[in-house]
């Protein structure tokens, strides 16, 4: 049965295990990974990757987009398929599995109609509708929950009206049996090792607006993967695009840009809708307090402001953003803010594609190391920042109310909601490691 777009999306987070990985560590062990990734553990998962790009049917002249090519197991075969009128881009984060796969193309006569890009997927630099298929075999679940829908709708972003995503994964679908319970446990011991972690990606699509969505179950060494297929919707306004916003570009600080709202990406989505980042006049006054930092005046701010600069990702531009801090620990010299204008924060963005320069807090200033803290952690802080104000609870709730778009009442199933809705990062001075 197909589901509406962004309806009963909610169990597409049921039970996944959060992924605390960096984007460096994760890009240091594919880079390691790449020597023997090809003849190790390609070869596991050949039969499911297969029945994917069955699924997919790629057509020739096509434009195929693979996010995560990884050694470029699939990568020949689309291209392949794409014939030589064709072109495939293959993207991943690791350079090490991007020279890789550039090898293996050109062995395979096919370097004329393959490009090969270093990127993260969750920001994928390629224009809007500028391809017709979109194929990920084995990435998707690597990514932190929160992110899964927003790697997602960047899939759908520069998908077409009307084309196909297919995605290879580890399948957590009922009933979820004990070789998966064990994997899980395994995977919770070895992170590290055993990274991909079982996810429900039919529920994922639907819940990030695909449509016709189409599923086969594959064993997989007492395992088992699901290879889905479904479709870019045809109409400009769906259900779900009123949930992602729209916009291009990076406006100075936080304006829309056509990523996910907070209702596309919480596991529990409302029809309420998240108000969009401010503009004009009301943006200049949110922006006043960096004026202090600039006179010096930092000191009066404390440890409770943060000055976060950073790049525009198109513009290139040196934005500056004053951020409240959540959390503050002094021995590690970590602050934590929230991402107020959940998966719409300009800032936010930009430091995920590596282009924080600097932090200002306090009287110190340094270049940051950034990460996204795990819904657990993030709902811990964010019960002890609404312990530190609850002089002020009724403020802080309507506030909160207000940045979410729903009526936020405190419970600790309504605090889980708005931690997962507007992401916590946490920067340390990158010196600290
Ligand atoms: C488990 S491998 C799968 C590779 C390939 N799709 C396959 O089926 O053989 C996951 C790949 O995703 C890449 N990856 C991990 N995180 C990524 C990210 N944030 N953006 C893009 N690629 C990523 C890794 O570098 C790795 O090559």
């Amino acid at each position: 049965m197909r589901r509406s777009p962004g309806a009963g999306s909610g169990d597409w987070a049921q039970g996944l295990r959060p992924v605390t990985r960096t984007r460096a560590e994760a890009r240091q062990a594919y880079d390691r990974a790449s020597r023997w990734y090809r003849h190790v553990e390609e070869p596991f998962e050949r039969r499911a990757r297969g029945v994917g790009l069955v699924l997919l049917r790629v057509q020739p002249g096509e434009r195929v987009l693979e996010v995560g090519s990884g050694a470029g197991g699939a990568l020949v075969a689309l291209a392949r398929a794409v014939g030589p009128a064709g072109r495939v881009v293959g993207l991943d984060l690791s350079p090490r599995m991007i020279s890789r796969a550039t090898v293996r193309a050109s062995r395979a006569g096919m370097a004329d109609r393959v490009e090969l890009v270093v990127g993260d997927a969750t920001s994928i630099p390629c224009a809007d509708a500028s391809f017709d298929a979109s194929f990920t075999a084995f990435t998707l679940e690597l990514f932190d929950t929160p992110e899964i829908l927003l790697v997602l709708a960047e899939c759908r972003r520069v998908l077409r009206p009307g084309g196909r995503v297919a995605v290879v994964s580890l399948s957590r679908s009922d009933p979820v049996g004990w070789p998966t319970r064990l994997y899980e446990r395994l995977h919770d011991r070895f992170p590290a090792t055993l990274d991909c972690r079982p996810i429900h990606p039919r529920l994922a699509l639907e819940a990030a607006g695909f449509e016709h969505v189409r599923s086969r179950t594959i064993p997989l060494w007492g395992l088992r993967a699901e290879a889905v297929v479904a479709v870019r919707p045809a109409a400009s306004r769906s259900v779900a695009d009123a949930a992602l916003g729209q916009g291009t570009d990076d406006v100075p600080d936080q304006g829309a840009d056509g990523r996910p709202g907070p209702s596309a990406l919480t596991p529990n989505p409302a029809p309420a809708r998240q108000p969009a980042p401010p503009r004009g006049v009301l943006r200049g006054l949110l922006n006043l307090p960096v004026h202090l930092y600039h006179a010096h005046l930092s000191g009066l701010l404390g440890h409770r402001f943060l000055l976060l600069v950073h790049t525009g990702r198109r513009t290139g531009a040196r934005r500056e953003t004053v951020l409240e801090v959540v959390h503050y620990d002094p021995v590690a010299g970590e602050a934590v803010v929230a991402a107020g204008w959940g998966r719409r924060t300009q800032w936010l963005h930009n430091v995920e594609a590596g282009l924080a320069r600097e932090v200002w807090i306090g009287r110190e200033r340094f270049v940051p190391a950034y990460r996204m803290l795990a819904a657990d952690e993030a709902e811990r802080i964010f019960a002890d920042y609404e312990r530190r104000n609850r002089l002020i609870a009724p403020l802080v709730r309507a506030v909160v109310s207000r940045l979410v778009g729903w009526r936020y009442d405190g419970t600790p199933a309504a605090r889980r909601r708005v931690v997962e809705q507007l992401p916590l990062v946490a920067f340390r001075p990158e010196a600290s490691g």
